[in-house]
């Protein structure tokens, strides 16, 4: 074997966040290698559907398809819900990680990351996508789990941590002590459902249809939990088509109303906290006073977002480094470090 081959070897074993949003890739050794949007566009030609492009080049087309191509989020729901099109989306993506076009070096052991209240039904079907790509083992790790690690919380230790992860499809805390979850909960609001509000408060109010992307380019220009402190309210332009007269017009919108546009998902959000607050063991609870809460997932980026949550429960909240690769990087150091090991659990 020369020394090439056992490099191959030794950086094939992968950790992915298969998220509803974004998938991120994780190579043993290596660290995050790839972070794109789980989207998937594919054509139909005489009959015959293939995949025309994955991740970035997908998210782009969104929205903007003809008849014969159609973009798919296949992790839409927070799990897998079209199991095809998510295995063709692995095998993508573990390829570019791993630097080539052909077939799957090696037969790697993955991490794969699951939502911490996702049925065996659901852990099923990421473990069958994964094997069917091609790994030699397949490992899952809760979400929340991940995520904490990622966010360097001494989870192995008896010290009770709050890991709050806001994704595209779900929100999940999760409650950490002595290397397991001692309680969870999630709701089905994020990211996605941030957008939906903002594009049917525009529709609702200025009679304009905004498609996906363009709420959620708003959401990440203008979105907030609350207004700041500074006198002066940003504002926007948002284009889409008039719904009265049917042309294509512009707006211009204020963050005062993207506020309150939000309030409905982010006040689930916030509920969700304080349920899992109430839930959680005194001793843990102590704890939490000390360490604070820790966001992870990209909607933890929302603006004010860490300060609401932090008026609304008496407690510090902070945004751990890198929010979105957080979940992947917990799940790679698990993979990595054998003092994690026994918090994987084989599929
Ligand atoms: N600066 C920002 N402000 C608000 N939202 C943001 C920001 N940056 C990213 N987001 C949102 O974060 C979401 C994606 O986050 P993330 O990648 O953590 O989700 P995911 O892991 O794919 O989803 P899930 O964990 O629910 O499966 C998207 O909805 C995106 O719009
Ligand atoms: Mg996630």
């Amino acid at each position: 074997m020369s020394l090439f081959d056992l490099f191959s070897f030794a950086s094939s074993d992968l950790a992915i966040d298969l998220g509803t949003a974004n998938t991120v890739v994780y190579v043993r050794n290596q660290g995050v290698v790839l972070a794109e949007p789980s989207v998937v566009a594919l054509q139909v030609l005489n009959g015959v559907t293939s995949v025309l492009a994955v991740g970035s080049d997908a998210k782009l087309m969104m929205g903007r398809t003809p008849d014969h191509i159609k973009t798919v989020r296949p992790l839409r729901n927070g799990v897998i819900s079209d199991l095809e099109v998510s295995e063709q989306m692995i095998k993508h993506f573990i390829r570019k990680a791993q630097g080539q076009r052909g077939r799957m070096r090696g037969h790697p052991e993955i991490v794969i990351c699951v939502p911490s209240g996702s049925t065996q039904v659901e852990r099923r079907a990421i473990r069958d996508a994964a094997s069917n790509a091609g790994a030699r083992k397949v490992w899952l790790i809760d979400e929340p789990m991940a995520a904490a690690i990622g966010a360097d919380l001494p989870v192995t230790h008896p010290i009770g941590s709050m890991v709050v992860d806001i994704g595209g499809g779900t929100t999940e805390v999760g409650v950490i002590s002595v290397g397991g979850l001692s309680m969870s909960m999630s709701v089905r609001v994020g990211g996605d459902r941030m957008d939906d509000a903002i594009a049917s408060h525009v529709r609702r109010r200025h009679n304009l249809l905004i498609g996906e992307s363009t709420a959620e380019r708003i959401k990440l220009e203008l979105g907030a939990a609350c207004l700041g402190k500074s006198r002066t309210v940003p504002s926007a332009i948002i284009k889409g088509r008039d719904l009265a007269k049917g042309v294509p017009r512009e707006i211009t919108i204020s963050q005062e109303e993207i506020v309150e546009a939000l309030a409905e998902p982010v006040g689930q959000i916030i509920e969700v906290v304080r349920n899992a607050l109430e839930n959680t063991p005194p001793e843990i609870a102590a704890d939490i006073i000390d360490g604070g809460i820790v966001m992870t997932g990209g909607g933890s980026l929302l603006a004010n977002l860490g300060q609401l949550l932090s008026d609304e429960t008496g407690l510090p909240v902070r945004v751990a480094d890198n929010p979105l690769n957080c979940v992947a990087l917990g799940a790679g150091r698990a993979l990595e470090d054998a003092i994690y090991r026994g918090i994987l659990h084989p599929a």
